[in-house]
């Protein structure tokens, strides 16, 4: 009976010991201050705080995009005070605000509860309850996790983490599904476990953070083959690091564009084919939040004089339905009950386009065909519900060809003339040195007769 009870008694503490070990720490200190601050983490680990900083983790809490939507929602819901507001506000900060969430300070009161996803969420992460919907186990504390079995540190104890190498500690976030009907509105992970790159075991880290080889960890730490930087840069050029972003934007598409001649005349049909592949990124593109991104193809015929044709034009995307049947491109996420449509490019695909211009009578000398895949963090509908000014594009992929045409371009020929027009006052000041001159000259020879 005795033993019966010991054996009762251990497995109870045993079952709570693994609670402890592996819920949101459960019975631990999880206020605020249980996670360190960033600024603790910068004095060791210099160069990975100076990346990190300007990653869109860093102000996934102050983005001013986030902060403007979540409001929109808020009031769209019904106010602060509505209780289905209420839990969507807690919703999205599961994963914009994770201390927030994890310590119950929402919204974020202090320092530490606001830092976004804060270098001590990440590497406090202990396990996970699967992938999307902030699905992450947290135990703050001394011990940090992350990739080396052998990292000794003068500040806190270290652990060799797998799943901080694995694509599903990004899943943990970058999958979202709507928190009541369950359809997804963002899904970069899934997207990239049915791609080639899962098969071929390059994982999430490997291009979104990158390898920097021989460096240090930290600062005071020995160099390490290598060591995974903190840029965290996708598409948002805006916002987040605009160099690496770019980076990101501009190594994942390419395009080409031959057109069917090389010569031609006024009347002439051209054809133009243009192929568009997704050829560096390991998900869709776009990807993620993309009712919100503006991505597109454009194909441009260009005169000699400047004059510009759209030939052809398409956005890349995914469009929500909501309950009463909606789907123009403003229904908001949250309201959304189905997925409309998406026509994002997958990993590794390639469309083909195969347009015709007609060379318009009068055009000389030249036609140049263009194709650009241009992207911005926000499209119209998005920036306009939330009263911020259009965003900019940036190019992720182009290509040219151009077209030669009988004749010379009169209003080119002439601007370069003009240009050439030496000013009145010019000839009058050198009339006026000649006449000098002359009549020196005129003197001095007359003089010594005198
Ligand atoms: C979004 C989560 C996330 C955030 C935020 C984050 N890290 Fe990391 N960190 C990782 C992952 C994942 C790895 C492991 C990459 C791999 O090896 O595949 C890592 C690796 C490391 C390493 C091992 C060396 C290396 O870079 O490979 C150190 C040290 C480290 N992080 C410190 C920090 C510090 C300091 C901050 C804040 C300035 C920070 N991390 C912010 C996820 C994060
Ligand atoms: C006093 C200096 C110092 C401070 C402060 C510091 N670290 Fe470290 N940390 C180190 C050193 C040294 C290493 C070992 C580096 C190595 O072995 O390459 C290390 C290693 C790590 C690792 C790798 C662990 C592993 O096993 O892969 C992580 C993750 C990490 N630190 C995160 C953090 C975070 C998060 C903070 C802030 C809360 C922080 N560090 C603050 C010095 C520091
Ligand atoms: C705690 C949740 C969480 C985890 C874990 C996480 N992220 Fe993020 N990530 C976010 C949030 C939230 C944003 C959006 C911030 C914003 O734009 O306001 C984001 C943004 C990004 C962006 C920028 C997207 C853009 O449009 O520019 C990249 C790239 C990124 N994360 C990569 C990663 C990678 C790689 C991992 C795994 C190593 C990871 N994230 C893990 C929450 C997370
Ligand atoms: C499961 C985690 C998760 C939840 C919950 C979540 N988000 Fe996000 N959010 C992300 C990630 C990851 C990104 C970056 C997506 C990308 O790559 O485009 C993001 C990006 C965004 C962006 C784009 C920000 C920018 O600057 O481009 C907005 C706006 C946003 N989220 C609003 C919300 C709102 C509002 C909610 C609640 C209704 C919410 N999110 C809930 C993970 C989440």
């Amino acid at each position: 009976m005795r033993r019966r009870a010991t054996l009762f008694l251990c497995l109870t503490t045993t079952a709570i010991v693994m609670l402890c070990l592996n819920g949101p720490a459960s019975g631990a200190d999880v206020s605020p201050a249980a996670w360190q601050l960033d600024s603790y983490c910068r004095g060791c680990h210099t160069t990975l705080h100076t990346q990190w900083k300007t990653s869109m983790h860093a102000q996934a809490f102050e983005d001013e995009i986030y902060q403007k939507t979540l409001n929109l929602a808020i009031t769209d819901l019904g106010g602060p005070t509505n209780a289905d507001a209420k839990d969507l506000q807690v919703f999205c900060l599961s994963c914009h605000v994770p201390i927030g969430k994890l310590a119950n300070d929402l919204p974020p009161t202090t320092a530490s509860s606001a830092t976004a996803v804060s270098c001590d969420f990440c590497h406090t992460v202990s396990g996970t309850n699967g992938i999307g919907n902030a699905s992450f186990i947290n135990t703050p504390g001394d011990v940090k996790r992350g990739p080396y079995f052998d990292a000794i540190s003068p500040a806190h104890d270290t652990t060799l983490s797998t799943l901080h190498t694995q694509s599903e500690f990004c899943g943990m976030c970058h999958d979202v599904y709507h928190p009541t009907n369950g359809i997804p509105l963002e899904q970069t992970y899934t997207e990239w476990k049915n791609s080639p790159y899962a098969a071929k075991n390059i994982q999430c880290q490997h291009c979104m953070m990158g390898e920097m080889r021989d460096t240090q960890a930290a600062d005071s730490g020995p160099k390490r083959k290598v060591v995974f930087a903190h840029f965290f840069a996708g598409g948002n050029f805006i916002k987040g690091n605009k160099d690496e972003s770019l980076k990101s934007l501009k190594s994942a598409a390419t395009i080409k564009l031959i057109t069917d001649k090389g010569n031609a005349k006024p009347g002439d049909a051209v054809k133009v084919d243009v192929t568009l592949t997704n050829s560096g990124a390991g998900h869709k593109i776009p990807t993620g939040l993309t009712e919100t991104r503006d991505m597109r193809l454009i194909i441009m015929a260009i005169s000699a004089t400047g004059q510009q044709t759209k030939v052809f034009e398409e956005k890349f995307g995914t469009v929500m339905e909501d309950a009463a049947g909606k789907h123009d491109g403003t229904v908001p996420v949250w309201r959304a009950v189905k997925i409309f449509s998406d026509n994002r490019l997958a990993p590794e695909e390639t469309r083909a386009y195969n347009k015709t211009f007609t060379i318009p009578a009068g055009a000389k000398a030249s036609y140049r065909f263009e194709a650009a895949l241009k992207y911005s963090p926000a499209n119209q509908e998005s920036t306009d519900a939330i009263g911020m000014k259009r965003l900019p594009f940036a190019v992720m992929a182009s290509a040219a060809q151009t077209v030669l045409l009988p004749g010379k371009i009169p209003t080119a020929a002439s601007a370069v003339k003009s240009s050439r027009v030496v000013p009145w006052f010019i000839w009058v000041g050198i009339a006026a040195v000649i006449a000098i001159f002359l009549a020196g000259t005129w003197m001095i020879r007359r003089k010594p007769q005198a």
